[in-house]
C-alpha cells in the first residue's frame, strides 16, 4: 500500500495512481477541497479523475505529514510513503528558511519511523530541487556551504533512516508552488531520495555519514604503556555500534610547562557502516564514550 502526502494540486497522485495497481492513498495538507482549489486551481480537475479511481484510489485532506497516524486509520501500514518537494506553508512566517524546511523533513521522517506507519522494510521518498539535498551525487549543483543545503542524510538519520538511491526525478509531475503567492518551479537537477530504517539486509546506504574530530586527554608514562587497550576498547566500540572508528595519533605530545603533564591527541575519523544511520548527535555521542575509554585507563585524565 503507498502514501502520498502534501501533494500540492494532485497531479502527482493522479499520474502515480494511472500507473500503478496497488492501493494509494493521497493526501493533502489543505482542510477540505475549497481551500485546496483556492491554492491550487488545478486540483479540482485531478480530484474528480482519482476519485472515479476510488475504492483502489482514496484521497484525503487535512493530513500533517508530521504526524501522520492522527488522520489515517490506525491500521494501515504502509510499503511506500512519499512527499515530493515538501516545504512550509507560506503563511508561516517560516516559508523557506532552511532551517524550518529541515525541521520539516526531520519531523516528517519521525511520523514515518512508527511500526504502526511504515512496513520494515518500506521505503520513504523525499523528492527535492537541485542542490537541496547536500549530497555528493548532486554534483555541481551541491551547494557550497553545507549549511546552505537541507541535509536529507542527517535529518534522515536522526531518526534511524538511511538514503539507499537519489536517482534523477523523472515522474510525470506538474510541480506546483504555492500559487498566488509564487511561481511553480523548475524540476531540472532534482532526485528523489529513497530512504529506509538503518539495519536489516536491504539495499546499503549511498553516502555513509562521516565525522572527524579531535580528541585530547592527560595521559601519563603508565597510562602511554596501556595504549593498547585503549585501542583495543575504540575497536569494539566500533563494532557494536556498526561505525568505523579511526584513531590517528597526532605528531608530538603536549607538555605543560606548569605541571609537566603531558596531553595525548589524536584526529578520530567516524565513517557510518553500509546499514548504518548516523547523525552528528550520536557522532558525537560516540566521541564521548571514546574519551570514557581513554581515561577509563589508569593514568588518564579528562583535559578541561
Ligand atoms: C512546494 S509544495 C509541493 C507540492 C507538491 N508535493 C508538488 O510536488 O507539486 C509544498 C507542499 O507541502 C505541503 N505541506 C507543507 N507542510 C506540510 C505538512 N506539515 N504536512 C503535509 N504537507 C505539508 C504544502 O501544502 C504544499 O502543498
Amino acid at each position: 500500500m503507498n502514501l502520498i502526502v502534501g501533494d500540492g494540486d494532485l497531479s502527482f497522485s493522479l499520474n502515480f495512481a494511472r500507473g500503478m495497481q496497488m492501493r494509494l492513498i493521497c493526501t493533502v495538507f489543505e482542510d477540505d477541497e475549497a481551500s485546496l482549489v483556492a491554492v491550487y486551481p488545478t486540483a479540482a480537475e485531478n480530484l474528480q479523475s482519482l476519485r472515479e479511481l476510488h475504492p483502489r484510489v482514496d484521497v484525503i485532506f487535512g493530513v500533517d505529514a508530521t504526524k501522520i497516524p492522527l488522520r489515517l486509520n490506525a491500521d494501515i501500514v504502509f510499503d511506500r510513503i512519499i512527499f515530493n518537494f515538501p516545504q512550509t506553508v507560506p503563511s508561516e512566517r517560516k516559508h523557506r528558511k532552511v532551517q524550518y524546511q529541515r525541521e520539516l523533513l526531520e519531523n516528517f521522517f519521525r511520523a514515518c519511523s512508527s511500526p504502526a506507519v511504515l512496513t520494515e522494510m518500506g521505503i520513504v521518498q523525499v523528492a527535492l530541487l537541485a542542490g537541496q539535498g547536500g549530497m555528493d551525487i548532486e554534483g555541481s549543483y551541491k551547494r557550497p556551504r553545507d549549511a546552505d543545503s537541507w541535509k536529507i542524510v542527517e535529518n534522515a538519520a536522526r531518526v534511524g533512516f538511511i538514503v539507499m538511491d537519489a536517482p534523477l526525478f523523472s515522474a510525470c509531475h506538474n510541480p506546483v508552488g504555492f500559487r498566488g503567492t509564487e511561481e511553480s518551479f523548475k524540476l531540472e537537477g532534482s532526485r528523489y531520495y529513497e530512504c529506509r530504517q538503518a539495519g536489516g539486509v536491504g539495499m546499503p546506504q549511498l553516502e555513509p555519514p562521516r565525522f572527524a574530530f579531535v580528541l585530547s586527554f592527560w595521559a601519563d608514562d603508565g597510562w602511554l604503556s596501556s595504549e593498547g587497550k585503549f585501542l583495543e576498547s575504540v575497536a569494539a566500540l566500533g563494532e557494536e555500534e556498526k561505525i568505523d572508528i579511526r584513531l590517528t595519533l597526532a605528531e608530538g605530545d603536549y607538555i605543560d610547562p606548569a605541571t609537566g603533564k603531558r596531553a595525548r591527541k589524536y584526529k578520530i575519523d567516524m565513517c557510518a557502516g553500509s546499514r548504518t544511520a548516523l547523525s552528528r548527535a550520536k557522532a558525537v555521542g560516540l566521541l564521548e564514550r571514546v574519551k570514557d575509554h581513554a581515561v577509563a585507563i589508569e593514568g588518564g585524565e579528562r583535559r578541561g
